[in-house]
């Protein structure tokens, strides 16, 4: 099947099976590696992009259903000049180990953060429900959000 897409930004035109997930098109055949494939039974939120600017699980998507849709993956997430501030965040407060969850995270993040410019410490948690992170303990993402948001100087424990 034919499907075209935007991807970060760029028109995509590409040629998938009708079985193809997202997750697949964006690694394989556009060479995102970036999107990470953790569990693939749509559990662990490494996979995660936007989709229209929500976050979604790509594993858990055929192609196909991306048809005329606007994707970012945590390629298209920098800003212009490096990182975000999001970015820059969970970089001072140790919220990256390993980084297998980071793209997946920071992109359910942004989500939460572009409809609620100030999350509370709860709702940061229920935001990253869907991202499992094996390294970090999640402290130091949620301590990275709120210092981000100005909130408790990011520095209290939460
Ligand atoms: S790889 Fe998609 S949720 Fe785990
Ligand atoms: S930083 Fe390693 S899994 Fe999250």
């Amino acid at each position: 099947m034919r499907i075209s897409l935007s991807v970060n930004n760029r028109s995509v035109e590409s040629t998938v099976e009708p079985r193809t997930l997202l997750v697949d098109l964006i690694r394989d055949d556009l060479k995102l590696t970036g999107t990470k494939v953790g569990c693939d039974t749509g559990q662990c939120g490494t996979c995660t992009v936007l989709l229209d600017g929500r976050a979604v699980k790509s594993c858990s998507m055929l192609a196909v259903q991306a048809e005329g849709t606007r994707v970012t993956t945590i390629e298209g997430a920098n800003a212009e000049t490096g990182l975000t501030d999001l970015q820059e965040a969970l970089w001072a407060e140790h919220g990256v180990q390993c980084g297998y969850c980071t793209p997946g995270m920071v992109l359910a993040l942004q989500d939460l953060l572009a409809t609620n410019k100030a999350p509370t410490e709860q709702e940061i948690r229920c935001g990253l429900a869907g991202n499992l992170c094996r390294c970090t303990g999640y402290q130091s993402v949620v301590r990275a959000t709120l210092a981000l948001t100005g909130q408790n100087g990011g520095r209290n424990d939460v």
